[in-house]
């Protein structure tokens, strides 16, 4: 996909399609819309045949709705798409962002290229670069089809050509620099969604170490380490290798590192758990949804992806990207229920539960972001069932033991469009993972508001230092499609943390 521009207004660009926007106007008796400028340029043009359709077709301007026309008279492009973006009073950024992936996500194949002027009014509601971004990352987000092992696309939800209309020439710079971010925000997304929606025996750790490897070697900034079996077990990483014991697929652990030229005295971590399949080890999961079970690296996604274009965000600190990488498999070797692991800080773990993995793992890679010297940490881990029940696949549950950190994650992801809501790490049920005869034990010994104590497991292993924690067992990857994803992987968390390292 291209973005081009024009110095042309939309009728005098030839495309497939022209899209025009309107507000939804809603009052008690009346539920109708309320066009925007670029609406209204066009309509005059066509002598008011946009407004006939839309009152003809009753279009009201809710977010995401689509009305096509042909144009009776002659201008060049050959189609107009009127779309909703809500109410003027509720609007914000992510509802444009949204309303394109859905108009893209409904492209027919015999449409290849589309224009627009940017839309005055939004503008004016947030500023021309946030709206040129969210444009960018809605053509992009939505046109994603995970299509690899079929013979065709579904259908192409790709433009070949997007022609922005520049009304004025001096804008044509700050657009075209929103633009290129929107690039870089959304390609990222899609590598996360890739990885998540890769077979399980291709996304192996020797894969994603192989990415890691990949993304050091472009980028003179970062360097990657791979710790292998050998050296795991020297160092004492037991938790991890606890979990890695079952595979013949050897572990990897993954450290990413960034190192601006020039860096402030602090040292951030993101930490993505990386079980490349979960099956539940000895405590085998049911059959009915374990092939999404694939999707238990999406945390490590996120890093990878994130590294991806880090040097494109320049944060002034350095930044080391973590991953336990291993499936959670069977075998006559596997861990059993009863078994007691050392975690790479000395802590041991009760293993009551062989598919509560995820923190075992992570007990190990959050021990080892604070002995490299974390002063922040941010984790990211499809971590509980539990937050699926509470918060749903459209928010992750957010965990902090420092308010000044969970301030900037939330207003990192409210400017990305993903939805975060923070659930607290009650001390009271600090004692729900108590051991008889560990530190700690893997799963607590009551089943409510697992979430929580699965939060509380990891607090056990960041030595009090600044931490937050996002759960995206729900958001990670989706069983419906959504406004910008198609089914399966949707790169949840990868636009919140590029927001993130600049804050
Ligand atoms: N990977 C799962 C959590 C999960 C569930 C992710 C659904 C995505 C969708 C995790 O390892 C797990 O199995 N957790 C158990 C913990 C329980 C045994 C305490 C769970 O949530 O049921
Ligand atoms: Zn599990
Ligand atoms: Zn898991």
């Amino acid at each position: 996909m291209k973005f081009e521009f024009s110095a042309n207004t939309p009728e005098m660009i030839s495309s497939d399609v022209i899209l025009v926007f309107a507000f939804n106007t809603k009052t008690e008796k009346n539920d109708s819309y309320e066009p925007l400028t670029s609406f209204l340029s066009i309509d005059k043009i066509l002598e008011g045949q946009l407004k006939r359709a839309c009152d003809l077709e009753k279009f009201t301007g809710k977010r995401g709705e689509m009305l096509a026309i042909i144009p009776e008279k002659k201008i060049l492009p050959s189609r107009i798409v009127v779309l909703g973006l809500g109410t003027k009073a509720e609007f914000i950024a992510d509802d444009l962002r949204r309303s394109i992936g859905i108009f893209t996500k409904s492209k027919k194949d015999k449409i290849d290229s589309a224009c627009l002027a940017i839309p005055r009014e939004l503008t004016k509601l947030t500023n021309l670069s946030i709206i040129s971004q969210m444009i960018g990352e809605g053509f992009i987000l939505g046109s994603y089809e995970f299509s690899k092992y079929k013979k065709k696309k579904t259908r192409d939800r790709e433009f070949s050509s997007v022609i922005i209309s520049i009304e004025r020439a001096e804008e044509k710079n700050t657009i075209q620099e929103a633009l290129e971010v929107s690039d870089f925000y959304s390609k990222s997304t899609l590598l996360a969604r890739d990885l998540v929606n890769e077979q399980p025996s291709v996304a192996t750790p020797t894969f994603l170490a192989n990415i890691a490897n990949d993304i050091a070697k472009s980028n003179p900034k970062i360097t990657c380490k791979i710790i292998n079996k050998k050296e795991l077990e020297k160092m004492g990483m037991g938790a991890f290798l606890s979990i890695a014991k079952a595979a013949d697929e050897p572990p990897k652990f993954i450290h990413l590192e960034y190192v601006p030229d020039k860096n402030i005295k602090k040292k951030l971590a993101i930490v993505g758990k990386g079980i490349t399949f979960d099956s539940g080890g000895i405590n085998v999961k049911t059959g009915d949804h374990m092939a999404e079970m694939k999707s238990d690296m999406a945390g490590a996604a996120v890093v990878l992806a994130v590294f991806s274009v880090i040097a494109e965000v320049r944060p002034p600190f350095p930044v080391m990207g973590l991953i336990a990488a291993t499936p959670n498999l069977i075998s006559a070797s596997s861990t059993v229920p009863g078994d007691i692991a050392k975690a790479y800080n000395g802590k041991t773990i009760e293993i009551l539960n062989t598919d509560a993995e995820g923190r075992v793992t992570m007990a190990d890679s959050l021990s080892y972001a604070i002995k490299q010297g974390a002063t922040e940490i941010v984790d990211l881990a499809t971590l509980t069932g539990s937050v699926m029940v509470a918060l749903g696949n459209d928010i992750a549950g957010l965990f902090s033991n420092n308010r000044e950190l969970t301030d900037r994650l939330k207003s990192a992801a409210r400017d990305a469009g993903e939805k975060i809501w923070e659930l607290p790490l009650e001390k009271e049920y600090k004692e729900q993972n108590k051991s008889e005869v560990a530190d700690i034990a893997n799963i607590p010994n009551n089943r409510y508001a697992g979430s929580i104590t699965a939060a509380l497991f990891l607090e056990e292993f960041v030595e009090n230092k600044p931490w937050a924690h996002l759960d995206i067992a729900g958001t990670a990857f989706v069983s419906k499609s959504t406004d910008i994803s198609s089914k399966g992987g949707t790169g949840f968390g990868v636009r919140t943390l590029l927001n993130f390292l600049k804050l």
